[in-house]
């Protein structure tokens, strides 16, 4: 889909959306589209309320118009994340009218700065457009093809423009980690998705390495390997490198995402009913690789390292088994209590090696580690577990931009006793309670004290429902958190980036 700012005549325009407020707010409404508002209004047909939608068509000057009207809600409680949701809702309108082409009404607010307003339009739309179709052979679902925001005054253009490119570059980085995260493990497994790194670093300008098993065993990751040795499929460690801030080269933002290409539990086996899924079990690096397009195309000043641990989780005389002892890059023994529980074996080895050998100085994982992060949090918030305040802060107010929802688990000593082994430096499972602590703080082990987030995304990375601009499917969450993140850390220490004015 493409968005843009257009000057198109008002006469020449023949599907359009209208935003209204509840609270009246319509300075900027033609006269004849005002009249029909102030009627709904006066019968109760159309309130204005948060993203409610109404249709008509009129009779334009030379043109047969198709006109909806979208509430806004009252500008008092005005949020990107409102209008996210609304201009969403206006998009499904207008795909089940199979429109192709729509304008849409700028609006002005004091409430919402007008970059953050033109990103939230564009963003609600795109991702509300989305549709993964590769595999119909009847590619009936229809999508609009064509955006033009109208309405922009002349003197606001560059700063709505600049907005609108941005919210292009992570509307494009959310598209792509959908797509890899909608794939199946029949065509994404890790060559095939280090390869797709590999595309995108030529097109986005950042740097890409991809080492194979013999690689992996000459660092000594043990750990990632056990996992791997079950599969035919070669595991790739996948790295990405961006120097945006030469001079500055031992800051280092290190993203870490968990890239099991298909999780099967291994001996551990998983039910069926929770093994079809498991695609899905790479949204984490789906999410790191978006998230490098963006950071690379708009040239952000910060150095970032992205590494995957790609690989498969299945049952072969080599895979690793419950029992074994197995050990890690870092040097640490890890009883396997149970090989379901893969993700952290390999997320351990990518965060040793980002920070001995890219010098990480800050760490964030993000991964789909524990259905225990459902149960707690449900499908709409990732689980953060941390082991430092000031950068789960920086998080939680990103998150406010990105409009990903964050919370905090506890992390106290008690939960660190509950991953130490009787025969081992550490087991892999947690026991029955607690779980997504203690498959975090099992990361936390290997950060070294240096800054670290850790993101379960277990419930956040595929929705269930096509609800708002959540498309069936894979989300793309954490491309625009890690994005903002790793944005705010050197461009906005004040307020966070693209906050008012
Ligand atoms: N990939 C799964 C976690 C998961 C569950 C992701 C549901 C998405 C939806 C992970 O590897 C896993 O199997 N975790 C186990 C851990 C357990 C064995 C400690 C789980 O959550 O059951
Ligand atoms: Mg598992
Ligand atoms: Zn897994």
């Amino acid at each position: 889909m493409n968005i843009k700012i257009s000057d198109i005549a008002c006469d020449n325009i023949e599907n359009v959306v209208v935003p209204v407020f509840e609270d009246g707010k319509s300075d900027y409404i033609c006269d004849d589209v005002k009249a029909v508002i102030n009627t709904l209004k006066n019968k109760e047909q159309f309130k204005g309320k948060c993203g409610e939608v109404f249709f008509f068509t009129k009779n334009g000057e030379n043109n047969f118009k198709q006109v909806i009207l979208l509430g806004l809600g009252k500008e008092e409680g005005l949020t990107s994340e409102k209008i996210r949701v609304a201009y969403s809702k206006a998009l499904r309108k207008a795909k089940e009218l199979k429109l192709q082409d729509l304008s849409v009404r700028f609006f002005e607010s004091e409430k919402v700065c007008r970059k953050s307003r033109i990103k939230a339009i564009a963003e609600g739309m795109a991702l509300a457009n989305y549709a993964f179709n590769n595999y119909k052979s009847d590619k009936k679902e229809s999508t609009i093809k064509n955006i033009n925001v109208i309405g922009v005054k002349d003197e606001d253009k560059n700063k709505v423009q600049e907005g609108l490119d941005e919210a292009n570059s992570l509307i494009n980085a959310i598209y792509e980690a959908r797509n890899l995260v909608n794939e199946p493990a029949n065509t994404i497994y890790p060559e095939t998705l280090a390869k797709r790194a590999e595309e995108l670093g030529k097109e986005f300008g950042f740097e890409v390495e991809v080492f194979g098993e013999n690689k992996i065993q000459e660092l000594k990751m043990e750990a990632f390997m056990s996992v791997a040795k079950g599969s035919n499929h070669e595991p790739k460690l996948i790295v990405m490198r961006y120097f945006g801030d030469k001079a500055n080269k031992d800051n280092v933002i290190g993203l870490v995402g968990k890239g099991l290409t298909y999780d099967s539990g291994g001996y551990s086996i998983k039910p069926t009913a929770g093994m079809v899924s498991m695609k899905t079990d790479m949204a984490g690096a789906a999410a790191v690789i978006g998230a490098m397009t963006s950071i690379s195309k708009m040239d952000i000043k910060a150095n970032v390292v992205a590494v995957v641990a790609a690989c498969e989780n299945l049952i072969s005389g080599a895979a690793y088994k419950p029992g074994d002892i197995i050990s890690s890059m870092a040097g640490k023994s890890i009883e396997i209590l149970n090989t379901d529980a893969e993700g952290r074996l390999t997320l351990i080895d990518a965060v040793h090696y980002i920070i001995e050998k890219e010098n990480a100085t800050k760490v964030v994982d993000i991964a789909t580690l524990t259905g225990a992060v459902v149960a707690a949090l449900g499908k709409t918030v990732t689980g953060v577990v941390t082991n430092n305040d000031e950068f789960y802060s920086d998080l939680e107010s990103v998150s406010k931009v990105s409009g990903e929802k964050v919370w905090k688990f506890p992390a106290f000593d008690e939960y660190k006793e509950l991953i130490k082994s009787d025969i081992a430096d550490l087991q892999n499972l947690g026991g029955k309670y607690g779980g997504t602590i203690t498959a975090g703080l099992f990361i936390g082990e290997f950060v070294q004290d240096i800054p670290w987030l850790h993101l379960d995304i277990a419930g956040t990375a595929d929705s269930n429902v096509e609800k708002e601009y959540l498309t069936k499917g894979g989300t793309g969450v954490g491309v625009k958190t890690l994005y903002y993140l790793v944005k705010k850390t050197v461009e906005c220490k004040e307020k966070c980036c693209c906050n008012n004015k």
